[in-house]
């Protein structure tokens, strides 16, 4: 079945899921030389809240990116749904078992990518990989060497698939485990950072296979990652998950038109009219604040009109015949559109720190 966005029906549903940690901070190497206080302190118990009541509903052939920076609680999600983790508190329903008491059933109802390559055999070739985990699903022999000659296919990795994985390049053995994760065909896939640490043209053949999943196969997919380009691109909704909670849910364009002021058009020209400012806002109401800075036009450096707020596609053509009126000679144009940054900026206030949450390759 293909995503229909109207459709109620859900193939992961979180409802009120919580899981924290506990853990003794660590004494340190040299704990045995503190005394008194410090001592006190260097054994108290710290709590993180990986996911504060976390409630989720991801439908049936949906791509559904789940997208936070380092720490937000992505992969203790997956570990959860995937039964590695047992919650707190709440529960969620996957392809209609229940995580908590129906553990075999769901296990069977979804396919997993955690952590990707560390979960494979590296003395065994890829074959044999999917050869041996195939065989834990117990399908027929036949079966399993046809399905494995499939995903090796469908990964490109059939001319490399009798090497051992340990001469694979991290992209090659990502692709075996995303291989692995289909094996027994099944209708959820859980994808944590698929394309975590790989250059632009593998992450790019698995977005291709991840979108294929999604639209040819009709996977019901929830793909965890902090690249906002790689959620942008290839996700029908996208959860904002920031310190273990949930801040908003909804299309990359209605995410970012929540943030529409952002939205910036700048007009490079010479000889804008005396009034421009004024002149402009007549005939863009919509538009939130127009400045002009002029520039030394008689020493060749050209003026600037910049016009924030309101829709940049709409507007542009009703501000280009309204300055050639006016004689306005425009050199150039640049129009910077909302970033799915932006809006995590401004729903949790938190600017991100370097490198936690890539544009991606
Ligand atoms: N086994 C554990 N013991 C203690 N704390 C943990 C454990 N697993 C996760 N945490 C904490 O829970 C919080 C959420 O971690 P989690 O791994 O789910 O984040 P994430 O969104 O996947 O981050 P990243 O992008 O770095 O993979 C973090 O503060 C982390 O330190
Ligand atoms: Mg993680």
């Amino acid at each position: 079945m293909v995503y229909d966005e109207r459709s109620d029906d859900y193939s992961i549903k979180t409802i009120n899921l919580a899981k924290s940690f506990r853990k003794k901070r660590h004494k340190g190497v040299f704990g045995f030389l503190k005394r008194g206080n410090e001592k006190e302190k260097s054994e108290t118990t710290d709590v993180t809240v990986a996911l504060d009541n976390v409630n989720l509903g991801v439908r049936t052939g949906e791509l559904f990116g789940l997208l936070g920076p380092n720490g937000a609680g992505k992969t203790t999600l997956v570990k959860c749904l995937s039964t590695i983790l047992i919650p707190d508190d709440g529960t969620a329903i996957i392809n209609g078992f229940d995580i908590r008491r129906q553990t075999t059933l769901v296990r069977a109802s979804l396919g997993m990518v955690i952590g990707g390559e560390r979960t494979l055999y590296w003395k065994l070739t890829a074959r044999d990989n999917l050869m041996y985990f195939a065989s834990l699903y117990k399908m027929p022999r036949k079966r399993i060497k046809e399905r494995v000659d499939e995903l090796l296919g469908t990964m490109n990795l059939l001319d490399r698939a009798d090497e051992r994985l340990e001469d694979y390049s991290t992209g090659m053995r990502q692709k075996v485990a995303i291989a692995r994760a289909l094996l027994h065909d099944p209708p959820v896939l859980l994808l944590d950072e698929p394309t975590l640490g790989l250059d632009p043209t593998f992450s790019r053949q698995i977005r291709n296979q991840i979108r294929e999943l999604s639209r040819k196969e009709g996977k019901t997919v929830l793909l965890a990652t902090h690249y906002m380009k790689e959620a942008d691109e290839l996700c029908d909704r996208i959860a904002i998950i920031n310190e273990g909670k949930i801040v908003a849910v909804d299309t990359s364009d209605q995410l970012k038109a929540m943030v529409k002021e952002t939205e910036l058009v700048e007009v490079i020209c010479y000889n804008p009219p005396q009034n421009v400012e004024e002149y402009l806002k007549a005939l863009c109401p919509d538009v939130e604040i127009i400045t002009l800075i002029r520039g030394e036009e008689a020493k060749g450096t050209p003026s600037r009109i910049k016009l924030i707020g309101g829709n940049a596609e709409k507007r542009i053509s009703t501000v280009i015949d309204a300055l050639r009126k006016k004689n306005t000679q425009i050199t150039s144009l640049n129009i910077s559109m909302p970033t799915l940054e932006d809006v995590f900026i401004k729903l949790t206030g938190a600017k991100l720190t370097e490198g936690s949450m890539g544009a991606g390759q």
